[in-house]
């Protein structure tokens, strides 16, 4: 298939990116370089093995460019749109920001695919819709209501899902929803709680906790949110729209998270307890159910072993 991947310079997209390659796909990766989250030098280095690769060619553009958009989805097979700003502290200090980014440009890039006649695409949501739920009312399923969101990046991400909504309902476009559950795994992005605690441990420095250690994650390995996106990916139809997990289906608790990363790194760990901060949830947890039934999706790394195999790869990093 002929594929434009969006996001391809980021964590998740740069991994995807080589699976299309390696199962025989063309990829066009599109992406801005933004440095609103982190460094554009870290996407450089993200994207260094993909340059050059036979059938690979990246474009380096931004998501609020409609025209050029509409060029790149000509004669294009599907669309994978992972481009965004994400992040749920971040977004609360600069709403308009996600706003132009998650929604006007992911309406950009529907839009393109309408006037493309792209009948495939597959979009990166989130756990967040969910909102916060307390621990009865999980694992979260796809047809729980998501009318909630605690952040503006929660928001953006529903609004993605309901304009997916539309454009089946108008165009017929077949639009696959992932809602990801905290991805994990080498080339995280150096924001994210796993990157930043193990720099900090690394370091000898102490890691910063927000609340009281007993708020819940469902995290999962970046290979088996690929498995999942490369199933979607060839699952996606003109006319169908449909939402799947895509978690480990397990949680761990913040003071575990750190317990882990801290034997892997062989060091005792001192904390710097911190209130708890607006936007943040209890718990999420994924129900793969649906996913499993219709995907073949099976979570195959545990926490356990995926922290070690992120702490090797943070160890072989220049600088680390
Ligand atoms: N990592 C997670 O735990 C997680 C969880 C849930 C959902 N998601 C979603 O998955 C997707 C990928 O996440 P990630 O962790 O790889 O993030 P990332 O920030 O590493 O990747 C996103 C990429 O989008 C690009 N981008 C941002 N704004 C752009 C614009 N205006 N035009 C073009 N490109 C732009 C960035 O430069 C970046 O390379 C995002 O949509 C994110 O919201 C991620």
């Amino acid at each position: 298939m002929r594929v434009l991947l969006t996001g391809a310079a980021g964590f998740i997209g740069s991994h995807l990116a080589e699976r299309l390659l390696a199962d025989g796909h063309e990829v066009t990766g599109f992406d801005s370089f933004d440095s609103f989250l982190y460094d554009a030098a870290t996407k450089e280095r993200n994207v260094a093995a993909l340059t050059g690769r036979p059938g690979f060619r990246l474009v380096r553009a931004d998501l609020l460019d409609a025209r050029l958009l509409r060029e790149l989805c000509r004669g294009k097979d599907l669309v994978v749109h992972l481009a965004a700003l994400a992040g749920v502290r971040p977004s609360i200090a600069d709403p308009p920001r996600y706003a132009r980014t998650n929604v006007e440009g992911t309406l950009n890039l529907f839009e393109a695919c309408r006037s493309a006649g792209v009948h495939r695409v597959v979009f990166a949501s989130s756990s967040s819709v969910y909102g916060a739920r307390d621990a009865a009312a999980v694992p979260f399923r796809e047809a729980d209501p998501c009318i909630s969101p605690a952040s503006p990046y929660a928001a953006t991400k529903r609004a993605g899902e309901l304009l997916a909504s539309t454009y089946r309902d108008l165009f017929g476009i077949g639009i696959t929803s992932l809602r990801f559950f905290t991805v994990y795994g080498p080339r995280q992005r150096p924001e994210m709680a796993i990157h930043k605690f193990t720099r900090a441990l690394a370091a000898g420095q102490p890691v910063t906790l927000f609340g009281d250690g007993t708020t819940a994650r469902d995290y999962t390995f970046i290979d088996d949110i690929i498995d999942g996106t490369a199933a979607a990916c060839a699952r996606v139809a003109p006319g169908e729209l449909a939402v799947y997990n895509l978690g480990g289906s397990r949680t761990t608790t913040l003071s575990r998270l750190v317990e882990l990363i801290a034997g892997a790194l062989g060091v005792t760990p001192r904390i710097d307890w911190q209130p708890e901060q607006p936007g943040d949830v209890p718990i999420t947890f994924a129900d793969v159910s649906r996913a499993a039934r219709e995907l073949g999706y099976a979570p195959k790394v545990p926490i356990e072993a995926g922290i070690t195999r992120f702490v090797d790869w943070f160890r072989a990093q220049p600088g680390a």
